[in-house]
């Protein structure tokens, strides 16, 4: 193997596995995980692979300044922050892992959920400053509710299962209706999701069809104690029709993993009726470890 193949970059969080199995097979590794633009542009022109999960965009302007760059490696599913076309016109290939971090943004999602429908959060954030507030903090119960999932991918369909232990009744929405899946559910139209739902879930990609799917037009339909919860991407729920359903109190609550721009301060910040969380859906030890693994195994098997 020739000396300039072997650089591998990181430039997002990774269990730290992946680095000492990389190092003990000899590769020169660069972890990077809180690398600014303007040193990832100078960075990648020297790597061979680059590792990278959510939360850093991979655009036409970065990989462009790559001279030595064979390989993309997603540690996880999403490809919305990588310019694909860009990679393909220069003969890098990308390549995610998809469905190893499933059962921890599922998990995750009824986290959320619970934390929201009950109040969770803003209880601790209240008496943390000695702020006994009981006869303010009525929630909802689970059992018996409607949840709407949108989107019944490997995620969304363990939301479902999780979903029926509680006993909810589930709904959800799908690009596919006659796939077969592995947990059986009502699947019906968006809006009907919409009207009926006492939570809701997005739970798919974002791309050209998922972009503002909650939208202004269609939020109207949403009950008054509606819970909406995002896990999938910034920009599945505009987040400025988020940001006024929230403000008017129109729905009961909402919790966001996700962000239109990550790493950037967000309106939605500031509102009382909202958790907002980092993009961690697939932080779990679990989760991370599985994946540096296969992360691994990959480079290994392509870097000869
Ligand atoms: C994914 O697409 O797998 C998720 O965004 C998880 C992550 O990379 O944090």
């Amino acid at each position: 193997m020739e000396y300039f193949k072997k650089k591998v970059l990181i430039i997002s969080p990774v269990h730290l596995d992946l680095i000492s199995n990389l190092k003990k097979n000899k590769f020169d590794v660069k972890y990077l995980p809180k690398i600014s633009k303007k040193k990832l542009m100078k960075e990648i022109a020297k790597a061979t692979v680059v590792v990278l999960r959510s939360g850093v965009q991979l655009g036409k302007d970065i990989i462009s300044k790559s001279n030595n760059l064979k390989f993309i490696i997603r540690a996880g599913s999403g490809l919305d922050n990588i310019d694909i076309k860009e990679a393909k016109k220069r003969n890098i290939k990308v390549f995610n892992l998809p469905n190893l971090n499933s059962q921890s943004v599922a998990e995750f999602s009824f986290g959320l959920l619970i934390s929201a429908s009950r109040n969770i959060v803003k209880a601790n954030i209240e008496l943390k400053n000695n702020l006994w507030n009981k006869p303010k903090l009525y929630g909802y119960e689970l059992k018996n509710k409607t949840i709407g999932i949108i989107g019944l991918g490997a995620i969304g369909s363990r939301i479902a299962k999780i979903a029926k232990a509680f006993s909810m009744n589930v709904l959800a929405n799908v690009k596919n209706v006659g796939k077969k899946r592995p947990v059986k559910v009502k699947i019906v139209p968006l809006n009907t999701i919409l009207k009926k739902s006492d939570f809701i879930i997005f739970s798919v990609p974002l791309n050209n069809k998922t972009k503002n799917l909650l939208n202004n037009k269609n939020s109207k339909y949403l009950k008054s104690h509606s819970i909406l919860i995002n896990i999938s991407r910034g920009g599945v729920i505009n987040e400025d029709v988020l940001y006024t359903l929230l403000n008017k109190n129109k729905i009961f609550a909402a919790a966001t993993d996700v962000f239109l721009h990550e790493k950037k301060q967000n309106k939605l910040f500031k509102l009382k009726n909202i958790i907002v969380t980092p993009h961690i859906g697939a932080m779990t030890f679990d989760a991370q470890k599985i994946l540096a693994e296969k992360t691994f195994e990959k480079i290994k098997k392509l870097v000869k």
